[in-house]
């Protein structure tokens, strides 16, 4: 046998057991439900015509709702956004990972056609997937019941999961319920406070589908999108650019919008409470779904590149850039959707723009500190317009304040018999005249009599 002849094979098929375990090891209960909720999504914009996510864009989504139920028994999530086809779910949906064969050019944020799979594995055991769509002008339903122990028990490929004839949903749609919780669900779904930062989440990070008419209930409360809102006068201007970048020719839109979305606060004290915090710094988002959120932090530069670290100075600052690709790859976006990919060139050669709306803001703040009532006056003649009604091409208008003339001063400390105090200070009109002003006045006495004028 010669050197370098095969002779035999190793064998590197992965077990079931492996795919499951490390697929929904990273990743957080939360994140796979807004997995689920980025699918219907994505279902909602086929539907709207896969057009691109942007500002300028007006797409009309009132007619699709998500309804997402959970509790420590059972979870459920519930569309009418229009449904997997039959031929969706024999040919890929169930698939682990994309293939590079398959064309997406839709501007959804699914990329790696795994988070339908790892979401429902991390939620539980016994799995129904529901969907009716029209395919091809026939309206059909399907439904694939996974138990993932019988399923897991048998690792010899073929993988598959059967596919059976169902009733047909009220609507179009898909509805995935998982009926046996895994310990991790059951304990997250029995927290008052997951929940309610589940709710949080989603009113953040779909802000933007909200805000055109989404509708998403969590336990049968429907989930207001926050209003993204900045303050405009003749003085103030939010800024509003966009152009379009190029990665490995997939073309990307980007959109900024930047400005004061309130008044900054009067004492910058970094130990202050300030409730409003939270909203501000920088958004970014991915084919509309927000993945960085009032970002202080070296992702969006704060403290970078000659940017200052944030500071509650700059209170009041709000900047979003939405990025919008045909193909979600060229995207800045992470894996788990939860960040920006900072290395990714679209977003590198972002930031220049970022900072440039942020210094100006930076600037304003600094010259406030030396006008602040005059600050004060103009700010509160700026109104609040909803993001979508700034206008298009504008740089960022902020006033110039004209700073105080502050001279410099020098203190006088000398001490004195207080009852020689006294009577100067009954002298110059009172007994009980403070001592630093009867100070004051002495100077002002004896400069008048001894220099003369003011
Ligand atoms: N709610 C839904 N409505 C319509 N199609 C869906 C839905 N959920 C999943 N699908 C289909 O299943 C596929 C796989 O979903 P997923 O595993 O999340 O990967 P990806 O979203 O990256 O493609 C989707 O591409 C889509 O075709
Ligand atoms: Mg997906």
């Amino acid at each position: 046998m010669a050197i370098g002849e095969t002779t035999q094979k190793a064998i590197a098929n992965p077990t079931k057991e492996f795919f499951v375990t490390m697929i929904t090891r990273d990743i957080t209960l939360e994140d796979c439900i807004l997995d689920l909720i980025d699918n219907s999504v994505d279902g909602a914009w086929r539907g709207a015509g896969s057009r691109p996510v942007g500002f300028s864009e007006e797409a009309d989504l009132s007619r699709y709702s998500i309804s997402i139920n959970v509790s420590p028994k059972s979870f459920r999530i519930l569309d009418n956004c229009g449904g997997m086809t039959l031929n969706d779910a024999v040919n890929h949906a169930f698939s682990f990972g994309r293939r590079s064969t398959e064309e997406y050019d839709d501007y959804s944020i699914g990329v790696y056609g795994i988070g339908m799979k790892r979401a429902v594995f991390k939620l539980g055991t016994d799995i129904k997937i529901r969907s009716t769509a029209v395919d091809e002008g026939k309206r059909l339903a399907f439904a694939v019941p996974i138990n993932v122990a019988r399923w897991l028990a048998n690792d010899a490929p073929p993988w598959d999961f059967d596919i059976a004839e169902d009733e047909a949903l009220a609507e179009d749609g898909v509805e995935i319920t998982v009926t046996t919780l895994n310990g991790g669900s059951v304990r997250s779904f029995e927290s008052p406070s997951f929940v309610q930062n589940l709710r949080r989440t989603i009113a953040r990070d779909y802000t933007l589908h909200l805000n055109r008419g989404l509708k998403i209930l969590l336990n049968d409360e429907p989930i207001a999108g926050a209003l993204i809102e900045l303050r405009q006068s003749d003085e103030f201007v939010p800024m509003r650019d966009e152009y379009e970048d190029e990665i490995d020719g997939e073309r990307v839109l980007v959109e900024l919008i930047a400005g004061m979305a309130a008044l900054p606060p009067d004492n910058s004290d970094p130990d202050e409470q300030d409730d409003g915090d939270k909203r501000f710094g920088w958004y970014v988002a991915c084919n509309g779904r927000i993945v960085l959120a009032a970002d202080k932090t070296t992702l969006s530069g704060w403290g970078t590149d000659g940017w200052p670290l944030w500071h509650r100075q700059y209170s009041g600052f709000l900047g979003i850039i939405v990025f919008t690709a045909a193909h979600a790859t060229a995207l800045p976006l992470t894996t788990t959707k939860r960040s920006v990919e900072t290395s990714s060139e679209v977003y590198r050669r972002a930031r220049p723009r970022m900072r440039e709306v942020t210094r100006q803001w930076i600037d304003y703040t600094n010259a406030r500190k030396q006008a602040l009532e005059e600050a004060k006056q103009r700010e509160a003649g700026a109104a609040s317009i909803s993001i979508y009604a700034v206008n298009r091409k504008t740089p960022v208008k902020l006033p110039l304040l004209t700073p105080r003339q502050t001279e410099r001063v020098g203190n006088i400390a000398y001490a004195v018999p207080i009852s020689r105090l006294r009577t100067l200070g009954k002298a110059l009109g009172s007994i009980n005249m403070p001592y630093r002003e009867i100070g004051t006045k002495s100077f002002d006495y004896t400069y008048e009599n001894l220099v003369g004028g003011e």
